[in-house]
This record gives C-alpha cells, sequence and structure tokens, in this order.
C-alpha cells in the first residue's frame, strides 16, 4: 500500500490542504483503526500512530495518499509531544485528535509490573498527550478532543484493579480538561466515549456479554464526534449499565 509517508513533504502537504485532520492515537488495530477508516472515508486527512508499524498496512482505505503513520509508543514520554507536532507538521494543522491507544490485564496476583505498564500507558501517556493537544487547540482556538475510556471507569475491578482505576482517572481528568477549556473560552470540544465490551484483542475475558463488533462500536463514536457529546456510552444500550453500576452497592459489587 502506498501512502503518504512516502512522498515528499511538499507533495504530502499540497494533498491535505483543503481537508479536515484528524490524528488517532493507537490506530494499528481495534477501535482506532476502525475509527480511522471511517474517519478517512468522510474525507479527513488522518495522521495515524502505534508501535505496530506492520499493522498500519492493514487500514483498509483506497485513500492511501490522505493517511500519513509515525511510530509511537505512548509509554516512552520523551518522545510524545514531538511526534504529535511532527504529525501535525505533515498534516499541516489538526481539527480532532483522538487517544484509543490503552491496554488492561488481569492482575488477580496483583503483579506491580503489570500494574505499572497499565498506569504508564492509560495515566502517564494519556494525560501527556492529552495535555499536548489542549495546547495545541487552545492555541489555536478550536479543536475537538476525544478519548475512549471504558464504562469499568465507574467501579472497581478485583480482578483488573488497574485497568479500572486508570479508565475512572481518564474520565475524571477528561472533565477536568473541559473545565480549563471553557474556562479560557476557547471553542474546544472534549468528548468521552465509554465502550462496555467490543469486539477486539481487548476483550478476551470469558463471560462477555452485549460485545459489539468493532466497526458498529466506531461508528457509534464518530456520531458521537460529529454532534460534539461531551459523554457517550457505547453502544447506547450500555448507559443502562451505567447507570446500574453507580448504585449498586458494594455486596453486590463484590460479586460480580
Ligand atoms: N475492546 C473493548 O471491549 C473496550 C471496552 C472499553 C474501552 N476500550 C478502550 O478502547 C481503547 C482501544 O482498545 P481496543 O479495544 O481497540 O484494543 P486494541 O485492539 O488492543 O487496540 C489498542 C490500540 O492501542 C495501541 N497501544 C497500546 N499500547 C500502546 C503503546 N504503549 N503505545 C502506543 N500505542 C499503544 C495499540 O497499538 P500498538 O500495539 O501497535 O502499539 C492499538 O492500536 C482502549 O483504550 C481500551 O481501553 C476497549
Amino acid at each position: 500500500m502506498q501512502n503518504c509517508r512516502k512522498l515528499p513533504f511538499i507533495l504530502c502537504l499540497s494533498t491535505f490542504v483543503q481537508m479536515k485532520k484528524a490524528i488517532i492515537i493507537g490506530a494499528t488495530s481495534g477501535i482506532g483503526k476502525s475509527l480511522a477508516e471511517i474517519i478517512l472515508l468522510k474525507g479527513y486527512a488522518v495522521g495515524v500512530t502505534g508501535r505496530r508499524e506492520e499493522l498500519f498496512q492493514s487500514i483498509k482505505t483506497q485513500e492511501t495518499s490522505k493517511i500519513v503513520f509515525k511510530k509511537m509508543d505512548v509509554q516512552d514520554l520523551s518522545t510524545l509531544e514531538s511526534t504529535c507536532n511532527e504529525l501535525v507538521h505533515l498534516m499541516g494543522g489538526l481539527d480532532l485528535f483522538i487517544i484509543s491507544a490503552g491496554i488492561g490485564d488481569e492482575n488477580k496476583n496483583l503483579n506491580f509490573d503489570v500494574e505499572h505498564s497499565v498506569i504508564k500507558t492509560n495515566i502517564q501517556g494519556f494525560t501527556c498527550i492529552a495535555d499536548w493537544a489542549l495546547r495545541y487547540f487552545k492555541v489555536q482556538g478550536y479543536g475537538h478532543l476525544v478519548n475512549i475510556s471504558s464504562i469499568a471507569g465507574i467501579r472497581g475491578n478485583g480482578i483488573a484493579p488497574s485497568y479500572n482505576a486508570t479508565k475512572a482517572y481518564q474520565i475524571n481528568y477528561l472533565e477536568g480538561l473541559r473545565i480549563n477549556a471553557k474556562k479560557y473560552g476557547s471553542s474546544i470540544t472534549i468528548t468521552d466515549a465509554r465502550p462496555g465490551f467490543v469486539d477486539t484483542a481487548m476483550a478476551k475475558s470469558e463471560g462477555l456479554f452485549w460485545v459489539a463488533p468493532v466497526q458498529k462500536a466506531a461508528e457509534q463514536i464518530f456520531e458521537a464526534i460529529k454532534q460534539k457529546k461531551k459523554v457517550v456510552y457505547i453502544t447506547k444500550r450500555w448507559r443502562l449499565i451505567a447507570l446500574l453500576l453507580r448504585i449498586i452497592p458494594f455486596s453486590i459489587l463484590k460479586r460480580l
């Protein structure tokens, strides 16, 4: 597959001039990859990242001249801002910034290495790139920041404690960023997409229910982006589970 990364910079930039521009952090698989395919079809130029460069080639698109890839490990904090800056430079601007990179692992025995890795990705990496995006949009005066958090962030989880706790952090942090953006009067939208279960490599446990096909989940997220929603449950019926999770007592939660 050809891609814009192989073109001289000036050719690349001229391809993108009139288009809206999006960056998706974590688009080599799953929800991020499906969102990249949808957003390309909607006419955006798209910059995508991930560690597995070989999987970038599997993004299904005819619009190969509208996509650029940069390798990025969100745990490597020293490289994140420069990689985002390079993508913006290549595309000639930024309208939409989506964070889909995230990990979570079962860790009943509380091995700290597992928890530490989840914290480095879902908290440290997430915070660094979300802050970068908000600072960029504040200078520009507009923009749309989207994060894929999770319904898991609503309550604790004994099997994967760091996953739920880091998703709770993301939900709270995004609210803080939304307040921060409003205080400065800028026209910035922040969308917190909270999926239930989506059929990706991440949803690998037993006993899952209402597992959404990844394309359906990505389409609903894109619809929420268009509608500039603050919070959206993916798929929509997970809103009901979110309500229940908030009110069930700990005595029931511990048995789930
Ligand atoms: N699937 C679900 O049921 C579900 C439910 C709720 C929320 N979510 C959230 O949705 C988001 C996307 O997950 P998914 O289901 O689409 O899983 P996925 O297929 O495993 O996708 C995860 C993406 O994150 C990237 N990523 C992970 N660690 C990274 C790192 N250190 N540096 C850079 N990129 C990294 C991966 O790219 P590389 O491996 O190539 O780096 C991949 O592109 C996650 O935040 C997840 O928590 C998923």
